[in-house]
Protein backbone atom coordinates (compact mmCIF):
# COMPACT_ATOMS: atom_id res chain seq x y z
CA UNK A 1 0.00 0.00 0.00
CA UNK A 2 1.52 3.27 -0.68
CA UNK A 3 1.77 5.96 2.13
CA UNK A 4 0.09 9.55 1.96
CA UNK A 5 3.61 10.96 2.17
CA UNK A 6 4.99 9.21 -0.80
CA UNK A 7 1.59 10.14 -2.93
CA UNK A 8 2.55 14.37 -2.35
CA UNK A 9 5.43 13.84 -4.76
CA UNK A 10 2.09 14.00 -7.35
CA UNK A 11 0.65 17.16 -6.14
CA UNK A 12 -2.04 15.08 -3.21
CA UNK A 13 -4.97 14.12 -3.49
CA UNK A 14 -3.76 10.90 -1.65
CA UNK A 15 -4.55 9.50 -5.07
CA UNK A 16 -0.77 7.93 -6.18
CA UNK A 17 1.07 8.99 -9.25
CA UNK A 18 2.33 7.35 -11.72
CA UNK A 19 5.65 7.77 -13.84
CA UNK A 20 5.24 5.44 -17.42
CA UNK A 21 8.50 5.00 -19.54
CA UNK A 22 7.89 3.72 -22.75
CA UNK A 23 10.58 1.88 -24.06
CA UNK A 24 11.35 -0.38 -27.53
CA UNK A 25 13.96 -2.57 -25.05
CA UNK A 26 17.48 -2.84 -25.91
CA UNK A 27 17.67 -0.76 -22.77
CA UNK A 28 21.21 0.99 -22.07
CA UNK A 29 22.55 4.33 -19.71
CA UNK A 30 19.90 6.42 -21.31
CA UNK A 31 16.51 4.36 -20.25
CA UNK A 32 18.56 3.99 -16.95
CA UNK A 33 18.31 7.76 -16.67
CA UNK A 34 14.53 7.76 -18.30
CA UNK A 35 14.01 5.59 -14.85
CA UNK A 36 15.85 7.69 -12.52
CA UNK A 37 14.14 10.49 -13.36
CA UNK A 38 9.97 8.87 -13.43
CA UNK A 39 11.52 6.95 -9.81
CA UNK A 40 12.05 10.12 -8.01
CA UNK A 41 9.18 11.91 -8.97
CA UNK A 42 6.44 9.37 -8.80
CA UNK A 43 4.78 6.57 -6.28
CA UNK A 44 4.55 4.04 -8.67
CA UNK A 45 7.07 3.66 -11.88
CA UNK A 46 6.67 1.30 -15.32
CA UNK A 47 8.96 0.57 -17.88
CA UNK A 48 6.76 -1.32 -21.28
CA UNK A 49 8.94 -2.91 -23.74
CA UNK A 50 7.49 -3.51 -26.79
CA UNK A 51 9.05 -3.65 -29.86
CA UNK A 52 6.18 -2.03 -31.69
CA UNK A 53 5.89 -3.31 -35.20
CA UNK A 54 3.65 -0.63 -36.57
CA UNK A 55 6.61 1.96 -36.44
CA UNK A 56 8.68 -0.02 -38.87
CA UNK A 57 8.73 0.34 -42.45
CA UNK A 58 11.36 -2.27 -43.42
CA UNK A 59 10.66 -5.61 -42.35
CA UNK A 60 14.61 -6.13 -41.91
CA UNK A 61 14.68 -3.36 -39.49
CA UNK A 62 12.25 -4.55 -37.28
CA UNK A 63 13.63 -8.30 -37.48
CA UNK A 64 17.14 -6.64 -36.53
CA UNK A 65 16.09 -4.45 -33.57
CA UNK A 66 17.73 -6.04 -30.40
CA UNK A 67 15.82 -7.99 -28.22
CA UNK A 68 17.55 -8.49 -25.13
CA UNK A 69 14.68 -8.74 -22.20
CA UNK A 70 16.71 -10.85 -20.03
CA UNK A 71 19.91 -8.36 -20.13
CA UNK A 72 16.90 -5.57 -20.05
CA UNK A 73 14.91 -7.23 -16.86
CA UNK A 74 18.68 -6.93 -15.13
CA UNK A 75 19.59 -3.52 -16.14
CA UNK A 76 15.80 -2.27 -14.87
CA UNK A 77 16.06 -4.59 -11.40
CA UNK A 78 18.84 -1.55 -10.12
CA UNK A 79 16.16 1.15 -11.18
CA UNK A 80 13.91 1.16 -8.82
CA UNK A 81 11.20 0.31 -10.89
CA UNK A 82 7.50 -1.22 -9.74
CA UNK A 83 6.45 -3.25 -12.55
CA UNK A 84 8.04 -4.14 -16.18
CA UNK A 85 5.43 -4.31 -18.83
CA UNK A 86 6.42 -6.68 -21.87
CA UNK A 87 3.42 -6.95 -24.05
CA UNK A 88 3.48 -9.52 -26.95
CA UNK A 89 1.95 -8.23 -30.65
CA UNK A 90 -1.23 -10.24 -30.11
CA UNK A 91 -1.55 -8.63 -26.28
CA UNK A 92 -1.07 -4.76 -28.17
CA UNK A 93 -2.84 -5.35 -31.40
CA UNK A 94 -5.58 -8.13 -30.06
CA UNK A 95 -7.61 -7.75 -33.84
CA UNK A 96 -4.25 -7.77 -35.88
CA UNK A 97 -3.42 -4.57 -37.47
CA UNK A 98 -5.28 -1.90 -36.26
CA UNK A 99 -7.61 0.06 -38.31
CA UNK A 100 -7.84 3.15 -36.42
CA UNK A 101 -4.15 4.82 -35.95
CA UNK A 102 -3.09 8.45 -34.55
CA UNK A 103 -1.94 10.21 -37.90
CA UNK A 104 0.77 12.50 -37.02
CA UNK A 105 0.01 15.27 -39.55
CA UNK A 106 2.87 17.61 -41.12
CA UNK A 107 5.08 17.38 -38.72
CA UNK A 108 5.22 13.61 -38.81
CA UNK A 109 6.43 14.00 -42.51
CA UNK A 110 9.55 16.11 -42.48
CA UNK A 111 12.98 15.32 -41.35
CA UNK A 112 13.09 11.86 -39.74
CA UNK A 113 8.75 11.48 -40.75
CA UNK A 114 10.47 12.04 -44.33
CA UNK A 115 12.86 8.80 -44.41
CA UNK A 116 10.89 6.69 -42.37
CA UNK A 117 7.94 7.32 -44.30
CA UNK A 118 4.87 5.75 -41.24
CA UNK A 119 6.76 5.83 -38.59
CA UNK A 120 5.35 8.67 -36.53
CA UNK A 121 1.60 7.80 -37.29
CA UNK A 122 2.63 3.96 -35.82
CA UNK A 123 4.68 4.90 -33.14
CA UNK A 124 2.27 7.89 -31.94
CA UNK A 125 -0.62 5.17 -32.05
CA UNK A 126 1.85 2.28 -29.95
CA UNK A 127 2.10 4.87 -27.47
CA UNK A 128 -1.47 6.32 -27.59
CA UNK A 129 -2.40 3.23 -26.59
CA UNK A 130 0.83 2.77 -23.57
CA UNK A 131 -0.86 5.88 -21.97
CA UNK A 132 -3.98 4.88 -22.29
CA UNK A 133 -3.57 1.31 -20.35
CA UNK A 134 -2.09 3.32 -17.01
CA UNK A 135 -4.34 5.95 -17.29
CA UNK A 136 -4.99 7.10 -13.81
CA UNK A 137 -7.29 9.79 -14.56
CA UNK A 138 -5.90 13.29 -13.84
CA UNK A 139 -2.33 15.35 -15.75
CA UNK A 140 -1.52 15.98 -11.83
CA UNK A 141 -1.04 12.10 -11.33
CA UNK A 142 0.16 11.10 -14.47
CA UNK A 143 3.60 11.17 -16.11
CA UNK A 144 5.47 9.93 -18.87
CA UNK A 145 9.01 10.08 -19.79
CA UNK A 146 11.40 10.10 -22.98
CA UNK A 147 14.65 11.16 -24.15
CA UNK A 148 15.45 14.07 -25.81
CA UNK A 149 17.38 12.23 -28.34
CA UNK A 150 14.54 11.73 -30.01
CA UNK A 151 13.18 15.07 -30.24
CA UNK A 152 10.67 15.05 -33.31
CA UNK A 153 8.79 12.14 -31.49
CA UNK A 154 8.72 13.97 -28.50
CA UNK A 155 7.39 17.18 -30.15
CA UNK A 156 5.27 14.79 -31.32
CA UNK A 157 3.99 13.40 -28.59
CA UNK A 158 3.73 16.55 -26.84
CA UNK A 159 1.68 17.65 -29.89
CA UNK A 160 -0.67 14.78 -29.69
CA UNK A 161 -1.20 15.08 -25.86
CA UNK A 162 -2.13 18.94 -26.55
CA UNK A 163 -4.57 18.09 -29.34
CA UNK A 164 -6.22 14.81 -27.87
CA UNK A 165 -6.47 16.35 -24.58
CA UNK A 166 -4.70 13.25 -22.75
CA UNK A 167 -4.37 13.75 -19.37
CA UNK A 168 -0.97 13.15 -19.02
CA UNK A 169 2.35 15.03 -18.06
CA UNK A 170 4.77 14.50 -20.25
CA UNK A 171 8.42 15.10 -19.65
CA UNK A 172 11.48 14.96 -21.84
CA UNK A 173 14.76 13.53 -20.21
CA UNK A 174 18.31 15.49 -21.71
CA UNK A 175 20.34 13.23 -23.95
CA UNK A 176 23.09 10.40 -22.03
CA UNK A 177 26.35 10.48 -24.20
CA UNK A 178 29.12 8.55 -23.93
CA UNK A 179 32.59 10.21 -22.61
CA UNK A 180 33.67 10.49 -26.23
CA UNK A 181 30.44 12.53 -26.83
CA UNK A 182 28.20 9.97 -28.92
CA UNK A 183 24.61 9.68 -27.68
CA UNK A 184 23.59 6.35 -26.22
CA UNK A 185 21.10 4.22 -28.60
CA UNK A 186 20.10 0.71 -28.89
CA UNK A 187 21.72 0.70 -32.33
CA UNK A 188 24.76 1.95 -31.40
CA UNK A 189 25.73 -1.84 -30.57
CA UNK A 190 26.20 -2.00 -34.42
CA UNK A 191 28.45 -0.18 -34.77
CA UNK A 192 31.82 -1.46 -35.97
CA UNK A 193 35.04 -0.39 -34.48
CA UNK A 194 36.06 2.47 -37.16
CA UNK A 195 32.11 3.25 -37.71
CA UNK A 196 32.12 3.79 -34.06
CA UNK A 197 35.13 6.35 -34.51
CA UNK A 198 33.15 7.92 -38.08
CA UNK A 199 30.46 8.55 -35.86
CA UNK A 200 31.67 10.85 -33.44
CA UNK A 201 31.39 13.12 -36.62
CA UNK A 202 27.98 14.09 -35.54
CA UNK A 203 28.00 15.38 -31.70
CA UNK A 204 31.56 17.29 -32.68
CA UNK A 205 29.54 19.50 -35.21
CA UNK A 206 26.47 19.68 -33.15
CA UNK A 207 29.27 20.67 -30.49
CA UNK A 208 30.78 23.45 -32.66
CA UNK A 209 27.39 24.43 -33.87
CA UNK A 210 26.17 25.33 -30.03
CA UNK A 211 29.74 26.99 -29.81
CA UNK A 212 29.17 29.38 -32.43
CA UNK A 213 25.33 30.01 -31.30
CA UNK A 214 26.93 30.84 -27.77
CA UNK A 215 29.77 33.30 -29.05
CA UNK A 216 27.03 34.87 -31.65
CA UNK A 217 28.72 33.99 -33.93
CA UNK A 218 26.77 32.48 -37.33
CA UNK A 219 26.04 28.96 -37.87
CA UNK A 220 27.56 28.24 -41.33
CA UNK A 221 25.55 24.95 -41.88
CA UNK A 222 27.14 24.53 -45.28
CA UNK A 223 30.55 24.05 -43.73
CA UNK A 224 28.92 21.66 -40.64
CA UNK A 225 26.94 19.19 -43.50
CA UNK A 226 30.38 19.33 -45.38
CA UNK A 227 32.41 18.28 -42.48
CA UNK A 228 30.08 15.07 -42.40
CA UNK A 229 29.52 14.48 -45.56
CA UNK A 230 33.40 14.15 -45.84
CA UNK A 231 34.02 11.72 -42.69
CA UNK A 232 34.68 8.54 -44.60
CA UNK A 233 31.33 5.85 -44.08
CA UNK A 234 29.17 8.89 -43.42
CA UNK A 235 26.31 9.36 -45.29
CA UNK A 236 24.61 12.38 -43.96
CA UNK A 237 20.35 12.44 -44.63
CA UNK A 238 20.14 16.00 -42.93
CA UNK A 239 21.24 18.38 -40.46
CA UNK A 240 18.84 21.63 -40.36
CA UNK A 241 17.84 24.29 -37.51
CA UNK A 242 13.75 24.23 -36.50
CA UNK A 243 11.51 25.24 -34.04
CA UNK A 244 11.69 22.49 -31.51
CA UNK A 245 8.08 22.82 -31.29
CA UNK A 246 7.28 22.65 -34.57
CA UNK A 247 10.37 20.75 -36.20
CA UNK A 248 9.32 23.61 -39.03
CA UNK A 249 12.00 26.64 -40.00
CA UNK A 250 12.38 29.05 -37.15
CA UNK A 251 10.49 31.83 -37.40
CA UNK A 252 12.75 34.99 -37.78
CA UNK A 253 13.41 37.33 -35.20
CA UNK A 254 11.33 39.93 -35.92
CA UNK A 255 8.22 37.85 -36.24
CA UNK A 256 8.05 37.04 -32.31
CA UNK A 257 11.01 34.85 -31.69
CA UNK A 258 13.83 36.18 -29.34
CA UNK A 259 17.46 34.92 -29.26
CA UNK A 260 16.59 33.74 -26.06
CA UNK A 261 14.27 31.18 -27.30
CA UNK A 262 17.05 28.40 -28.14
CA UNK A 263 16.33 26.54 -31.71
CA UNK A 264 17.28 22.86 -32.48
CA UNK A 265 19.78 21.80 -34.57
CA UNK A 266 19.26 18.02 -35.53
CA UNK A 267 21.13 15.61 -37.57
CA UNK A 268 20.93 12.04 -39.04
CA UNK A 269 23.27 10.73 -40.74
CA UNK A 270 23.45 6.21 -41.99
CA UNK A 271 26.85 4.82 -40.82
CA UNK A 272 27.98 1.67 -42.39
CA UNK A 273 24.19 0.21 -42.20
CA UNK A 274 23.24 2.21 -38.75
CA UNK A 275 21.11 5.37 -39.15
CA UNK A 276 21.72 7.55 -36.59
CA UNK A 277 20.17 10.55 -35.20
CA UNK A 278 21.12 13.56 -32.74
CA UNK A 279 20.31 17.30 -31.51
CA UNK A 280 21.29 19.87 -29.63
CA UNK A 281 19.79 23.04 -28.21
CA UNK A 282 21.29 26.36 -29.82
CA UNK A 283 20.60 29.20 -27.27
CA UNK A 284 20.89 33.17 -29.06
CA UNK A 285 20.36 32.19 -32.11
CA UNK A 286 18.15 35.08 -33.34
O1 LIG B 1 11.52 5.74 -28.52
C1 LIG B 1 11.10 4.56 -28.50
O2 LIG B 1 11.77 3.66 -27.97
C2 LIG B 1 9.77 4.24 -29.17
O3 LIG B 1 9.55 5.03 -30.29
C3 LIG B 1 8.56 4.34 -28.20
C4 LIG B 1 8.35 5.76 -27.71
C5 LIG B 1 8.79 3.41 -27.02
C6 LIG B 1 7.28 3.90 -28.93
O4 LIG B 1 7.39 2.58 -29.41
Amino acid sequence: MLDRARSRRAGGAGQPSLGLVPTMGGLHAGHAELARVARNGNDVVVVSIFVNPLQFGDQGDLDRYPRTLDEDLRLLGGCGVDVVFAPSVEDMYPGGEPLVRVGAGRMGEVLEGASRPGHFDGMLTVVAKLLNLGLPGTAAHYRAYFGEKDAQQLALIRRMVLDLNVPVRIEGVPIVRDADGLALSSRNRFLGADERRAALVLSRVLRTLRERALDGRPLDLAAARAEIAGEDGVELDYLEVVDPSSFTPPAPAHEGRTGADPVLAVVAARVGTVRLIDNTFLPGVA
